[in-house]
């Protein structure tokens, strides 16, 4: 058997995703830049796309910007945001993606901002009064604080950390590549400044995403070239990773609550066969709460096993079980998860990340729970 549980790094696409992207790889080839027939049509799908992708999420068009993905929408909206309103000072915290931490880190080193990291407690939870202290004290700095943790599934409160943004004339950016197209965004009444989408977390294709910049805290653009997506993007159009990911958002939408549901009894099985089967197992941050993690993530952390140390995750992909690492190793030698380091995990436990897509079954995961005792039979 074959289980991918890996939805959390991509997700397979959907077959209507790629039927709706094939005439532009086959008949529509113009360049949307072009003024002619072949050009004006692919134009018009490229905007056709972005209408449908603002009408999903309560936006307007012109506040959305197509990208190649996730990684380079988060860099724009940080990097320009800094630059545009002249910010000094940011607030994140130590288990973002590296996608922002490593872009804030070097607007720190360039002596661009201060970067200030709020404090996380064992479960991943980020403490809302200290951010309100940094924002008294830092007034008009960037907040960025992703709406889903991608290794623990943390949800972060974006109403509660908008509402503190305005009140401190904050630029608020949230990383939301793992809750889009799985929750609904609400952007007239959602009080963020900036979010992001990469296409393949949600069964569109990989390399596309966008940028939502509200209309009244305009940035500048991050990649300078021609005049594509009105000056904010330089460089001919990814029109086929365009088409896909609004075809995928808008398919993602239509089914979104059975979608959810499915996939909640996926992991809720899971939880329950770990706990009756897997003496001594734990979760990490909060994943395992159903009411306060995001649906598709569920972060596991074995009891120590001689035979599977370090070895877990390769021994799993030997049964055809496709999962992700979440070790906190720290000695050097292999880098390990800077989110569980940051929960304090113990190193000698093993953890792996399994998440779930509405492709998953109820028996895949009988399958690996199967597996999982097998290779912990030994020890308990
Ligand atoms: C939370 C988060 N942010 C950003 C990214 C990067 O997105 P992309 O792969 O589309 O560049 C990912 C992908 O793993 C992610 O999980």
């Amino acid at each position: 058997m074959k289980v991918y549980f890996d939805n959390a790094a991509t997700t397979a696409m959907d077959d209507r995703v790629i039927e709706a992207m094939l005439p532009f790889m086959k008949t529509h080839y113009g360049n949307p830049s072009s003024v002619h027939s072949h050009g004006r049509e692919v134009r018009t799908a490229i905007e056709k796309s972005r209408k449908k992708v603002a009408e999903l999420l309560n936006a307007s068009p012109s506040e959305i910007f197509f990208t190649s993905g996730g990684t380079e929408a988060d860099n724009t909206a940080l990097v320009c945001s800094v630059e545009t309103h002249g910010i000094t000072h940011a607030i994140s915290s130590p288990i973002e993606h590296h996608a922002v931490l490593h872009t804030l880190e070097v607007l720190d080193k360039k002596g661009k901002i201060k970067l200030s990291l709020l404090d996380v407690d064992q479960k991943g939870n980020v403490d809302y009064s200290q951010l309100r202290d940094l924002l008294q004290k830092n007034p008009g700095s960037l907040i960025s604080l992703m709406h889903a943790n991608n290794e623990i599934g943390n949800l972060n409160d974006l109403q509660k950390i908008g509402e503190l943004a305005k009140e401190f004339g904050a630029f608020f950016h949230s990383d939301t590549v793992q809750t889009m197209g799985h929750y609904v965004h609400d952007l007239k009444n959602l009080p963020v400044d900036a979010i992001v989408a990469g296409g393949h977390k949600f069964h569109g294709p990989k390399g596309s995403g966008f940028l939502y910049v509200r209309k009244d805290k305009k940035i500048h653009p991050f990649i300078h070239g021609g005049a594509q997506e009105r000056n904010m993007r330089g460089g001919t159009e990814n029109v086929i990773g365009i088409i896909g990911i609004a075809k995928a958002l808008e398919l993602a939408y239509e089914h979104m609550s059975d979608h959810q549901a499915h996939i909640l009894s996926v992991k809720k099985h899971f939880i329950e066969k770990l706990n009756s089967e897997i003496p001594g197992v734990e979760f990490n941050g909060m994943s395992a709460d159903l009411d306060h993690s995001l649906y598709t993530v569920l972060n596991v952390s074995l009891p120590p096993s001689e035979s599977n140390r370090g070895m877990l995750l390769f021994n799993l992909d030997l049964e055809g079980i496709s999962a992700s690492g979440g070790s906190a190793c720290s000695s050097g030698a292999t880098v390990g998860s800077h989110v569980l380091r940051a929960l304090g995990h113990q190193a000698e436990r093993d953890s792996v990340r399994f998440s779930f897509s509405r492709f998953n079954t109820l028996e895949e995961v009988d399958y690996t729970i199967e597996k999982l005792k097998e290779l912990y039979a030994v020890e308990v």
